[in-house]
């Protein structure tokens, strides 16, 4: 198989321990069930092949032999208080620019932690707290699962799902924990690096500035999307007034012929 971990450690920048599985469930899954190795130092569980691939929001992440890379990076957390929201953002710009890098291709973020190139969503992101026994902050978990050459999707993702191409996954695997591993510590230690974060997490997006719609339990919303929160929140503006979206899906709205006039 593609993945190796010799050649992921020869790009990797930081000392982190690697496992490569010609199969799994979900390396989400094998990252908790090896939850105390990564409590002390970073671990990686990577594959080319999940059987029970797992999305945001109880939804399945499909995840075929051979046409993707699938990888979580488990960091300890040591007890710290975590967010999962501006880890997720953070991911987004890691990935975003590790494919921008290798590819050269427009990858955009759809809020929250969609990856999209040409309207077409290419990666995912899942990010796990996992708690001690007294409910502390143990590590976090952040999965990631890339389409790079998945040519036939099943047919609840085929109007919406698309690849990257053909990139090296041993390099691009390295070059997005590198990436996400800069901006975990940088996040941890000033708050000049969340707002420049931030900053390029809203450059990325492309639901900014848009209609969007979503839904919560009072039924289903229109609002147009206005900016990127310091907490990884989505403003949004709704029959004037402004508020927080702090999670949940959201569909970007066609652009209508009135826009323009
Ligand atoms: C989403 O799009 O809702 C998130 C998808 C996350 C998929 C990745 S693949 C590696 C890791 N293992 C999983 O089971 N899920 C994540």
């Amino acid at each position: 198989m593609a993945i190796n971990r010799k050649k992921i450690e020869k790009f990797l920048k930081n000392q982190i321990s690697i496992r490569v599985f010609e199969e799994i469930d979900s390396t989400n899954n094998e990252a908790k069930r090896r939850a105390s190795e990564a409590s002390l130092s970073p671990a990686l569980y990577v594959t080319d092949c999940q059987t029970a691939g797992r999305g945001r929001r109880g939804h399945d992440f499909y995840s075929p032999k051979g046409s993707g890379l699938y990888f979580s990076l488990a960091l300890p957390v040591g007890g710290q208080p975590t967010s999962i929201q501006l880890l997720t953002c953070a991911s987004a710009v890691a990935v975003c620019g590790a494919i921008r890098a290798l590819s050269g291709k427009n990858a955009q973020v759809k809020w929250v932690n969609d990856i999209f190139i040409d309207g077409k969503k290419v990666a995912g992101i899942l990010a796990e707290l996992v708690l001690d026994s007294q409910n502390k902050p143990l590590s976090v978990i952040i999965g990631i699962g890339i389409n790079l050459t998945t040519a036939h999707f099943p047919a609840e993702f085929a109007a919406t799902a698309g690849s990257v191409g053909n990139i090296e996954p041993n390099r691009l695997c390295a070059e997005i924990c590198n990436r996400l591993f800069d901006l975990y510590t940088a996040l941890n230690s000033s708050t000049e690096a969340v707002s420049r974060m931030i900053d390029e997490y809203s450059k990325l997006n492309f639901v900014l500035g848009r209609e969007i719609t979503y839904t919560d339990r009072d039924g289903t919303h229109t609002a147009k999307a206005a900016a990127i929160a310091p907490d990884g929140s989505l403003i949004i503006s709704e029959n004037g007034e402004s508020k927080a979206l702090h999670s949940g899906e959201i569909s970007v709205n066609p652009v209508k012929k009135s826009d323009f006039t």
